[in-house]
């Protein structure tokens, strides 16, 4: 396997986002992951386009941007211009998913979908063709440093399943309480991308946090 890291950036002190940013470029992570939210599709709100366009002038790293956000597809635009790789919309999000999986590529992007921890991975089945990426929450969203929710290496398990049946080339994210004590069962379920807030942030050295998780792959 070729496992990938994802800092999520919720963790970092936001006083200090330039430094979370440098240290990610420093790091081996694949991505940046940044969490957007509304206050409506979840309880919290995070940060907005002006600050995702800040660190974009200044992440090597691909930027990975998660909306929380209901109908997500009328952000599009923004996301692409605020400097965006790839864009996540959760499936309990959009009333028309296949149209705003179609207008992510049609800006450039990569398209991912993401499902809350209640929402079986069989919603996928007529969109796993034409995505890159999953993005199984291993907490209901809207904070960091949560419980990691258990349920999730099976259901791991059962879309690694989905995507083999289908040929789909997407990648398989998970987002929410991965340290190095839940990341094991994941990776051996399938997992491909490991998103860490708390685990990188908190920790006394983030650059080494991403390498010991990193290593745990076969
Ligand atoms: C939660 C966010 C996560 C969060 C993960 O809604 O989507 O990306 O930052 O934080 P940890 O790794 O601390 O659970
Ligand atoms: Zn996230």
């Amino acid at each position: 396997m070729n496992l990938q890291v994802a800092p999520s950036l919720l963790a970092a002190d936001f006083a200090r986002l330039a430094d979370a940013v440098d240290m990610v470029n420093r790091s081996r992570a694949s991505m940046l992951h940044i969490d957007v939210m509304d206050g409506m599709f979840v309880p919290n709100i995070s940060i907005g386009f002006p600050v995702i366009s800040a660190i974009s002038r200044i992440s090597e790293k691909p930027l990975d941007v998660h909306m929380m956000v209901m109908e997500p597809g009328r952000y599009v635009g923004a996301v692409r211009d605020a400097g965006a790789a790839l864009m996540n919309v959760h499936y309990e999000a959009c009333t028309h998913l296949d149209r705003v999986v179609t207008t992510i590529h049609d800006a450039g992007m990569k398209a991912g979908v993401t499902l809350n921890p209640a929402t079986p991975v069989s919603m996928l089945e007529d969109i796993i063709g034409e995505i890159e990426m999953v993005l199984l929450m291993s907490v209901n969203p809207g904070f960091g440093g949560q419980k990691f929710i258990t349920n999730t290496v099976s259901k791991v398990a059962r879309l690694r399943e989905l995507i083999e049946r289908s040929g789909s080339h997407a990648v398989i994210q998970i987002d929410g309480g991965v340290d190095l004590t839940t990341a094991p069962a994941l990776i051996e379920a399938g997992a491909n991308v490991l998103v860490a807030g708390s685990y990188v942030f908190k920790s006394d050295n983030p650059v080494e946090a991403v390498d010991r998780l990193l290593a745990l792959d076969k």
